[in-house]
Formats: C-alpha cells, structure tokens, sequence
C-alpha cells in the first residue's frame, strides 16, 4: 500500500480551532490558537509554531477479514461539511505493550466471545457518526506512537465523549502510558482533512 505522510502544527494558522489541550496520561502539550493539517511530512517545526506532530498510514495489523468487512460498509469518510467537531489524540503505548507477542496483542481489537467487547467492537457502536484517521509514528522516531484524528457533528459529541470513556476503560489502555486529547471546531465548510 502506499503511505501517505501527515503533519499536524499547532500554532497561529490552520483550518481548526483548537478549543483545548488536556493531558490525559503523561505530560501535556502547549496550547495555541489553531491546528493546521498538511498531507505531507513537513521536515521542521514551522517559525511562530508550538509543535509539529508527524505520522504515517500504514497497514493494518489487528483487523481480521471479517472486521475490515463490516468496517468498510459503515464507516464515514473524512471531511463531511457537518463534521465541524475534531480531536487529535496522540497515543504512546509502554514498553509492556510493545514486548507482548502479535497474537497477545491482537486479542484486545479482536476477541472471541464470552471475551468483553474489544477495541473494534467498542469503536463500531459508534459509526457512522465518527469518522477516523489512524497514523503511525512510532518507525519515524516521533514522540508519540500513533495519532488518531476523529471528525464529527457537534451533536455527536456526547456519543464521542462516551466512546473515549469506554476505550479508556479497557484493559488496553492500561499500556498507554501517554496520551493527550486535543479537541478542535471549524465552521462549516470543506476543510483540510487527513
Ligand atoms: C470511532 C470508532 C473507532 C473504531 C471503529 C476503531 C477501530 C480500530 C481498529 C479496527 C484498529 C486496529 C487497526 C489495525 O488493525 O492495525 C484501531 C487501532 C487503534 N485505535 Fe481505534 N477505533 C475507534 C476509536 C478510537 C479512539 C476514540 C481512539 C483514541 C482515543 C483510538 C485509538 C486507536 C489506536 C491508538 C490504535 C492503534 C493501536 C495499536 O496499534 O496498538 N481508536 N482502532
């Protein structure tokens, strides 16, 4: 597949408020006025910019067939005009997280019944409202090891809100050690998306 790079600057520009900044786990991040996106690795924190955050796409590693599937047939594309509600969380899982094996670590997006719902099956509850975005930046040495942009409607954002309680809940992210929640609104028209 191709990967395709993104840049995430928070400073005095960009199409999206930056409503707040809160540390969920670990240290926080400044707080400017505006977020800019751009479908490009840009190589060097731009002057007058308080961060930089960088990922990648890439495959995916946990979704079986049958999941892709389902996924596909609900999930809403990024972008649309009444998504004017955002967040950008980055997310760095422990070195307890990264040691365990493929299969340990497959059970928590991807597990057989009685198991609780798993991260998937929490995350499908809540599409189509919730568009998403999932980039990696743990192989380019960046700071955080994923980055999740989220868009959706303003009226969505109690169902959002539950859908983070609900993840942070499992015994998934007992292995983040941080993680940052970064909200944001724009007006509604097209904007720049991942
Ligand atoms: C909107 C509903 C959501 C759905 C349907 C969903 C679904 C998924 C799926 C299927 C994967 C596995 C990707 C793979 O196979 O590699 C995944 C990974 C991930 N998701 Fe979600 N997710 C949702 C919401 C969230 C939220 C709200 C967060 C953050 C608070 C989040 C954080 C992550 C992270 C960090 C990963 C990568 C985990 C890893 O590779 O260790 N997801 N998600």
């Amino acid at each position: 597949m191709n990967r395709q790079s993104y840049s995430f600057i928070g400073g005095d520009s960009g199409d999206w408020r930056i409503d707040s900044v809160r540390p969920v786990t670990g240290t926080a991040l400044a707080c400017p006025p505006r977020l800019a996106i751009e479908h490009s690795q840009v190589a060097a924190l731009p002057v007058g910019a308080a961060w930089l955050l960088r990922g990648v796409t890439s495959n995916q590693r946990y979704t079986s067939r049958a999941q892709q599937t389902k996924l596909a047939a609900v999930q809403p594309p990024l972008g649309r005009p009444e998504a004017t509600c955002g967040a950008l969380i980055p997310i760095s899982k422990s070195d307890a997280w990264w040691s365990l094996a493929q299969d340990e670590r497959e059970r928590f997006f991807n597990a057989p019944p009685p198991a609780a719902p798993d991260h998937t099956a929490i995350g499908m509850h809540y599409l189509p409202a919730i568009a998403r975005q999932l980039l990696h930046g743990r192989d380019l040495g960046e700071p955080f090891d994923f980055l999740t942009w989220f868009e959706f409607a303003p009226s969505d954002t109690p169902a959002f809100d539950e859908l983070l309680a609900r993840l942070r809940a499992t015994e998934e992210w007992s292995y983040v050690e941080r993680e940052v929640e970064i909200r944001v609104s724009r007006d509604e028209k097209r904007s720049t998306s991942p």
